[in-house]
């Protein structure tokens, strides 16, 4: 009964990574030319969650997002493209969340046990209010459709279970059930110099990630040595079981080149790493330095940026004020 929408967002803290590329805004661009109702925040309010973020950079960091947006193929004209602090119903809303949401809820999220690390008691009420405003992104749209990458799964789990609950105790059928979008090779995209942790633009080591600003010699680089075991490639996925280097470097190839693993292993097993590695890097130079020149051409006018922020942001507002005063009228406000 809810008209389909999308929603989806990326926190504007450093640059732009190879993992948010694939694992979201890659989608956000197929999902914006299917020709579905497609909205794209810059989810400034999550960036200073978990670090003191100085107020130049996080500038900074909202434009250069926003022209990662737009070198990707994320077109104003088809997608409402904004940063959520200048669209105020997300925190009314997330208010709203904060008492609707359990204790017991949020205790259970693993990315603020990561995040918080041994010292919780330090970490910020906002690091562990941090899904109920996420919550409230996707559903002061009433989106229906999240594409994120498998991290953000359990934060969509808790937005339906934070919209049951509302509905429930206010005898309504308002918030949508919201369903993850995780699809695709590259729905987890892992640290080069760990297997076992994923690709993360927080991460300290610069090298553990390809950025969309890197050029293609940073690139060539970071991937000839990107950690790997000593095997060459199999010839089948079943023989990347146990290989998450390898596993993970045959899904980047997969992603980028849009076919699947198997098909880069038909082309590629028994290749040595010597060889599949500067494959790869060509592949990934291929795809990504015109993004990376078009994002420097766009922050070359950081006033038409904030010309496209801002409409997006009025577009949103039309939408989310209406839902805003629905749900005020629903609490008794
Ligand atoms: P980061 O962890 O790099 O700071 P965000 O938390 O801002 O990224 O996430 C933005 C989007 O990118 C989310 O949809 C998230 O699921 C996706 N994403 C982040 N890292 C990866 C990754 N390594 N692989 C695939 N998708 C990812
Ligand atoms: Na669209």
């Amino acid at each position: 009964s809810f008209t389909p929408r999308v929603f989806s967002g990326i926190q504007p803290t450093n640059h732009l990574q190879l993992g948010n590329y694939l694992g979201a805004v890659k989608r956000f661009v197929a999902m914006q030319n299917d020709g579905m109702e497609t909205i794209y925040c810059i989810v400034d309010q999550h960036a200073i969650t978990a670090n003191f973020q100085n107020p130049a950079d996080l500038r900074h960091a909202t434009r250069e997002l926003a022209a990662a947006y737009l070198a990707c193929g994320l077109d104003p004209a088809k997608s409402i493209l904004f940063n959520q602090s200048q669209v105020p119903a997300h925190s009314q809303l997330a208010w709203v969340f904060n008492c609707v949401a359990r204790m017991g809820w949020l205790n259970r999220m693993t990315q603020f046990k990561d995040k918080a690390g041994k010292n919780a008691e330090k970490a910020s009420l906002g690091l562990y209010a941090y899904p109920s405003l996420m919550a409230a992104d996707i559903l002061v749209y009433h989106a229906t459709h999240v594409p994120v990458g498998d991290d953000q799964k359990q934060h969509v789990e808790l937005t339906r279970d934070i919209a049951a609950k509302f509905n429930h105790d206010y005898g309504v059928e308002f918030f949508p059930e919201t369903q993850p979008i995780i699809e695709g090779a590259a729905t987890r995209v892992m640290s080069l110099r760990d297997g076992t942790k994923k690709m993360s633009k927080s991460d300290p080591s610069d090298a553990s990630r390809i950025n969309l600003t890197d050029d293609a010699d940073t690139i060539a680089k970071k991937i000839r040595k990107a950690k790997t075991d000593p095997e060459p490639l199999p010839e089948t996925t079943e023989g990347l079981a146990d290989r998450p280097e390898a596993r993970n470097l045959v899904n980047i190839y997969a992603a980028l080149a849009e076919i699947t693993p198997a098909q880069v292993l038909a082309e590629h097993g028994g290749s040595q790493f010597g060889s599949f590695k500067p494959a790869l890097a060509d592949l990934a130079v291929d795809k990504l330095a015109p993004i990376s020149t078009e994002m420097s051409r766009l922050m070359g006018d950081t006033a038409e940026i904030d010309r496209v922020l801002a409409a997006g942001a009025e577009r949103a507002a039309a939408i989310a004020d209406p839902i805003i005063a629905k749900t005020y009228d629903i609490v008794g406000f």
